[in-house]
């Protein structure tokens, strides 16, 4: 059982899940032995992802692997009609297409939820505030979650020091081979895109300010001064502002880079970077995009509630005339930009996260009853088990600890 927006849209989906899975060389490995020895026969997976090429080769490498899965998207201008009608043609039952309302987005989540799921895979640990909330009826029978995203793993967390998580969860965001590569380069290489997709303007040059110097900004502001821009980070913790200082870029509050930034990326995870007293100090032309979970970083409603006029300028940006004549613009409403104006991560990049899910699920399923109502972090040595596959997928090899080596490094002597 499936709702999408076009069916008929499939077959260009397919090509594109073709594309990203002969990219995903880890994932492959995966499913391979998924096929093999049906580890999650007889589940049901309920995911909630952005639905685009990538997720939907995970879909498919969990059904692989004996689920049954139903899927819904993690933002509305994520989801790509094409990917979510091909997947829906594979067998997954999908509850998705663009532009979905809050109400709608509510609604497909508890779709999924009704196919009574034992395995969740969240991304900003939407499905299970849905089962916390509305669908305690499922308290008991979830084994477990697995979450993808830095905003979620906070949300699970708050859960958990509220007492009310019912069930495991693994922090997939936390893996090193999710963040420091996903979260890095493949946000600050699709951020970017996005941002280029959407204005089609030059970044040498211009001087982009970064909200946040995590792990989602740092690799936005690397490829920000890779394309030549001189690059202004805002940040409230004390060492990240120090390393942003010595990797070179400006630091300073955002009052002060307001006035002087050409195109404004956030990327906190936390809401009001950039309000009405900033926009007040913006130069005429200032672009602003978010990068981080929700669109809660730039406050786009007082920005609507502010100006004269509001028109679409190209697909993906919109121009707020103020007041006093100045024009702001906006991409993608807030939204991630990577996702809404761009096609996302690159797959590569995707194979290590999304094998970190398949392989984290996997071990939900093993551990089943012997694991806490905790948030726990992604076990060691599957975190290196994906980082070894990635490596030998693309012929890369490494030297191996002799055993004097592994003596030397024991000895306290
Ligand atoms: P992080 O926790 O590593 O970094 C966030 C940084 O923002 C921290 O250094 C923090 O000190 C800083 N910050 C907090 N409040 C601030 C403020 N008021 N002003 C300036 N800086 C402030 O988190 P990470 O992993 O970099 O993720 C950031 C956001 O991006 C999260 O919402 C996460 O879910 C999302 N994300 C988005 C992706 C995408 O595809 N667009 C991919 C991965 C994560």
């Amino acid at each position: 059982m499936s709702k999408v927006k076009d069916p008929s849209l499939a077959p260009q989906g397919q090509l594109k899940i073709e594309w990203a899975r002969a990219h995903m060389p880890v994932l492959e490995r995966i499913r391979t032995r998924f096929e093999n020895e049906k580890p999650f026969r007889g589940l049901f997976m309920a995911m909630c992802m952005h639905l685009e090429m990538k997720t939907a080769v995970l879909g498919q490498t969990m059904a692989a692997g004996g689920a049954s899965v139903a899927i819904t998207g993690s933002n509305p201008l994520s989801t790509q009609d094409d990917v979510a009608a091909a997947l829906a043609n594979s067998g997954v039952n999908v509850y998705a297409w663009h532009g979905v309302t809050a109400d709608e987005h509510l609604g497909n989540l508890l779709r999924v939820l009704d196919h009574k799921p034992h395995l969740i895979i969240d991304d900003g640990a939407e499905l299970s505030v849905a089962v916390h909330t509305q669908k305690k009826e499922l308290f008991g029978h979830v084994i477990g979650a697995c979450e993808e995203t830095t905003t979620g793993v906070h949300r699970y967390k708050a859960l958990e020091k509220d007492g009310l998580l019912k069930y495991p969860v693994i922090a997939v965001n936390d893996a090193y081979t999710k963040y420091l590569f996903d979260s890095q380069y493949g946000t600050g290489q699709s951020a970017l895109e996005g941002v280029m997709r959407a204005t089609n303007m030059l970044i040498a040059g211009k001087t982009v300010v970064v909200g946040g110097y995590g792990w989602v900004g740092r690799g936005i502001a690397l490829r920000a001064k890779g394309l030549g821009a001189k690059v202004v980070v805002t940040e409230v913790d004390p060492v990240r502002a120090l390393e942003a200082a010595m990797e070179g870029y400006q630091v300073m509050p955002m009052d002060e880079a307001a006035r002087i930034g050409d195109m404004f990326i956030t990327a906190t995870g936390v809401k009001s970077i950039i309000t009405k007293q900033h926009f007040d100090k913006m130069k005429d032309g200032a672009i602003m995009a978010n990068s981080g979970h929700y669109d809660v970083e730039i406050d786009v409603k007082t920005l609507r509630e502010t100006a004269a006029s509001v028109r679409s300028a190209r697909q993906h940006v919109e121009e707020f005339k103020m007041k006093d004549g100045k024009r702001l613009y906006l991409l993608a409403e807030g939204r991630l930009v990577n996702l809404a104006a761009a096609d996302g991560h690159p797959a590569e990049v995707m194979d290590m996260s999304f094998a970190d899910q398949a392989l984290a699920a996997e071990h939900l399923v093993k551990n089943k009853g012997k694991l806490q109502p905790k948030v726990y972090r992604m076990p060691l040595e599957i975190d290196k088990e994906v980082a070894r596959i990635w490596l030998d997928s693309y012929g890369l090899k490494t030297d191996n600890l002799s055993l004097e080596q592994t003596k030397y490094l024991s000895s306290w002597e």
